[in-house]
């Protein structure tokens, strides 16, 4: 079994430092912020992750996982494969930003003892390996091999995901190191993909970029389908049988969020264009996002008179269901504007409850969102909003109410049933979006 080290413990390294501990492996995690390592080594997870704080503890219980900071000394800390696992965040030109990637990355070239082989989680660009290699690790007192690994966990799945993987992506210009790699993940029974670094480099981006393009494409077709009258259900499960296809990222709403698909495909753009290449498909991806997130306040202006002197509930605010992530959430968006128009704004999420979003009023429960309002808009696909009472929430809401449905997620016969209006994205009935005459 070997001896790891992962650095940074946000999302990707602390789900990976976890797995490989629960894998066998001996695994020291560090991170930079002293109050995240107190907390996991009391066993409590930074994040909610579905089934992350039960692998903690038994991990911790096993003895094969620490965790650090830097200030115990790089040198003690690095295990012969380094993973890093830093955050890349959004700069204001939409380029990643890399300044920890390559601080980091200074630092423990710097210090190293003896050794390594450093391979990046982080998601960076294509082209960053062969700088790292090129500018920082080449002159280092020891040898440092150079892998890159990019992750695919999705939030809420990620346990899962780790186990159960399509595929292990591995790029190397050092064949040993590569298959040092690979061993790794004995435990896991998934095909390798063993190529160079800029390839697997560009497979993250790629896939991220395709996932988003389904989704922007799925979403065209549902305004498409409320202009012509046409069910974007039927549609979806329709084109989604064809293998070639497929069924998954079908799902019409109001658009991608998340710390992924939206800087993702931002960064892909910028690389794209620096390299003056001129990316259109990407471009409109990113632009049909954008566009789509609009789609309940210019729903509920057409519809609700008097808007300004209205009170509006926003269910969820996380950027899917079963993660309290509210990164690039349309509801970010969403409820900025309909303050803007002048409404009252209420926001419920029955997990993402820290989070303040200016403007709005938090409530404790759906029932108290959904008291006295003219419209709730779902923005969250939680379990909660599709089995609800719609007769009771009816009650209390003023006459005439309007739900917004902005994940496709609701029994539209329910909702209509208790003599509210419903409107969706590209779902046939009484009541459109409101984008064609
Ligand atoms: C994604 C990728 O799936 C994962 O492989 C990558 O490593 C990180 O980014 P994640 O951001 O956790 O994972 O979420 P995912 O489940 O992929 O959904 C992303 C966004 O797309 C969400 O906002 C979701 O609501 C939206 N989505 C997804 C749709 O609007 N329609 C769909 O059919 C699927």
């Amino acid at each position: 079994m070997a001896d790891v080290t992962v650095i940074g413990t946000g999302y990707v390294g602390l789900i990976q430092g976890v797995c490989l501990a629960d894998v066998g492996h001996d695994v020291t995690c560090v991170d930079i912020d002293e109050a995240k390592i107190e907390m996991l080594r009391a066993g409590k997870s930074p994040i909610f992750e579905p089934g992350l704080e039960e692998l903690l503890a038994k991990t911790i219980a096993s003895g094969r996982i620490t965790f650090a900071t830097p200030d115990d000394g790089w040198a003690d800390l690095l295990g012969d494969i380094v993973f890093v696992a830093v955050g890349t965040p959004q700069a204001d030109n939409g380029a990643a930003d890399l300044r920890f990637v390559r601080s980091v990355t200074s630092a423990i070239a710097a210090e190293a003892t003896h050794p390594f082989t450093l391979v990046m989680k982080s998601t960076v660009p294509p082209g960053t390996g062969h700088a790292l290699i090129r500018r920082t690790l080449a002159d280092a007192p020891v040898d440092i091999a150079y892998v890159s690994n990019p992750e695919f966990l999705r939030e809420g799945k990620a346990l899962e995901d780790w186990y159960r993987t399509d595929r292990i992506v591995i790029g190397s210009d050092t064949p040993d190191a590569a298959e040092a790699v690979s061993a790794l993940y004995e435990a896991v029974d998934a095909p390798r993909v063993i190529t160079d670094i800029a390839s697997a480099e560009t497979i993250k981006y790629a896939s991220n970029a395709f996932l988003s393009t389904k989704i922007s494409f799925i979403n065209e077709i549902a305004n498409l389908c409320d202009v012509i009258g046409a069910d974007i259900d039927a549609v979806s499960h329709g084109i989604g049988m064809d293998t070639r296809i497929g069924p998954d990222f079908l799902r019409a709403g109001i658009g991608y969020g998340g710390s992924c698909f939206p800087k993702d495909t931002r960064a892909l753009d910028f690389i794209a264009t620096i390299n003056g290449y001129e990316f259109s498909l990407l471009k409109s991806v990113i632009e049909v996002n954008n566009r789509q997130r609009l789609l309940p306040v210019i729903a509920l202006v057409r519809a609700l008179p008097h808007l300004h002197e209205r009170t509006i509930a926003v269910l969820g605010l996380a950027f899917k269901p079963d993660t309290d992530d509210v990164r690039e959430s349309p509801a970010v968006d969403i409820v900025p504007l309909l303050v803007e128009e002048g409404c009252s704004v209420k926001v419920y999420d029955p997990i993402a409850a820290e989070v303040e979003i200016p403007g709005a009023t938090r409530c404790a429960t759906v029932w108290e969102a959904l008291d006295g309002v003219s419209a709730a808009v779902v923005i969250t696909e939680w379990g909660e909003f599709a089995t609800l009472d719609w007769e009771r929430a009816a009650g209390m809401m003023t006459s005439p109410a309007v739900v917004f449905d902005g994940r496709n997620c609701l029994d539209p016969s329910k909702v209509e049933a208790a003599g509210l209006s419903y409107m969706a994205v590209g779902r046939p009935g009484a009541h459109r979006t409101g984008r064609s005459g």
